[in-house]
């Protein structure tokens, strides 16, 4: 087992070798990679005790030396299930950074489940959010604890604005949601998720049922608010919304779109060794569609820099979990059925992650 403490005090002095975390501590999980960082920052901003926790041992002490609070490194290699068991020891929240998710999800979120912690990751990828659905629902109701995949930028912004924009309905016909984004540089794992998934079977309706499908609709054009107007977008789009949106709105028919354009622009797979700074240049806009009994109910989500709006929903989402709300019973769950949506969002617009217009 490759499993080893190294221990942090506030000021980044290196203190001990055995673990004097508490319950009270969060672990991140790919701590060191671009979203592990923004939440390292994040949590760390906000007082809280951390685990720092992947694969490379010398790139996590460098970060913890250099993080303002109380901070313990944990080494452990995804197959090395005693080392990742010992990660998630005396957790109150594990949060996966380390996508893409297919590979490292289950594994970390069973060692969490085993350790009585909540667990969230930044998923997009559909097969594996419903791989979570299907196979560790009983295990997190068993274990008392929450799972939520795919708290992060996509997946739980648009669920919970989609919501919200159901609310009050009792049958709702369709849910559709459209990314607009332009000025995203990819990570090296979002790169690697990215183009696992365009090759990936995808999930779709067909009259009220999930099915897997083998390829992409052809794209299609959808109306964004001005100015941005009609774009050719990707149909069937690989997204968590898919599963998690029916969970909280009455309606087996959901359509997630994103803008062909978001994948032409320069620089968007090329990207990987930029530093963080130079990522943050990213401008979004979410519409959700909620169509029920001929009408149609419209809201939009705007902002920028994609990677920061995921780092802090996640970071809100843990630190609601730590502080012991859950609103839920141990379980699977989307964003939108463990936080009120409306609360959730009016929090994010004060951290100034997005703003809305219904
Ligand atoms: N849903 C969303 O809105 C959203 C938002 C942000 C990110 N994401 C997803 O989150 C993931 C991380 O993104 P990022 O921007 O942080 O990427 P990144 O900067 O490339 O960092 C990836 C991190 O994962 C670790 N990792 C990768 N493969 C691993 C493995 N087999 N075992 C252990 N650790 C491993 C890396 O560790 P090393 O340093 O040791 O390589 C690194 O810490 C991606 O899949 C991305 O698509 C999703």
């Amino acid at each position: 087992m490759n499993y080893e403490v190294a221990h942090f005090d506030p000021s980044g002095r290196y203190n001990e070798r055995s673990s004097i975390m508490n319950v009270e501590a969060i672990a991140i999980y790919g701590a060191t990679g671009h979203t592990g960082r923004l939440m390292t920052h994040e949590l760390a901003t906000r007082g809280h005790k951390l685990v720092l926790a992947g694969r490379n041992r010398q790139s996590l002490i460098e970060l913890a030396s250099k993080v303002d609070a109380e901070v313990e490194v944990r080494v452990a290699d995804l197959d090395d299930s005693q080392a990742l068991q010992a990660v998630t020891e005396n957790t109150s929240v594990v949060i996966n950074c380390a996508g893409p998710f297919s590979r490292s999800g289950e594994a970390v979120a069973r060692a969490s489940l085993k350790s009585g912690s909540h667990y969230l990751d930044h998923a997009a990828e559909p097969l594996y959010v419903k791989r979570v659905f299907d196979e560790l629902q009983g295990p997190a109701r068993e274990a008392g604890t929450v799972v939520i995949p795919g708290m992060s930028f996509y997946g739980a912004t648009s669920g919970m604005l989609a919501s919200l924009v159901a609310d009050g309905l009792e049958q709702v016909d369709n849910v559709t949601i459209a990314y607009y984004v332009t000025g995203w540089l990819m990570t090296a794992a979002s790169k690697y998720t990215a183009v696992k998934l365009a090759n990936s079977d995808r999930l779709a309706y067909a009259n009220g049922k999930l099915e897997v499908v083998e390829r992409n609709a052809e794209p299609e054009w959808f109306e964004f608010p001005a100015p941005i107007g009609w774009r050719q977008v990707l149909a069937n789009y690989p997204a968590g919304e898919v599963i998690t949106v029916p969970r909280s709105i009455p309606t087996s028919s959901v359509d997630v779109f994103m803008t062909v354009k978001t994948f032409q622009e320069d620089g968007v797979f090329t990207s990987e060794n930029l530093d963080a700074t130079e990522r943050n240049r990213s401008e979004f806009t979410i519409v959700a569609h909620v169509r029920s009994s001929g009408n149609t109910r419209v809201g939009h989500l705007f902002g920028k820099d994609i990677y920061q709006v995921g780092a802090l929903i996640a970071t809100e989402a843990a630190v609601r979990l730590a502080d012991g709300y859950t609103g839920v019973a141990g379980g699977v769950f989307g964003a939108a059925e463990v936080f009120n949506p409306e609360e959730f969002i009016a929090d994010m617009q004060r951290l100034n992650a997005f703003e809305t217009t219904f």
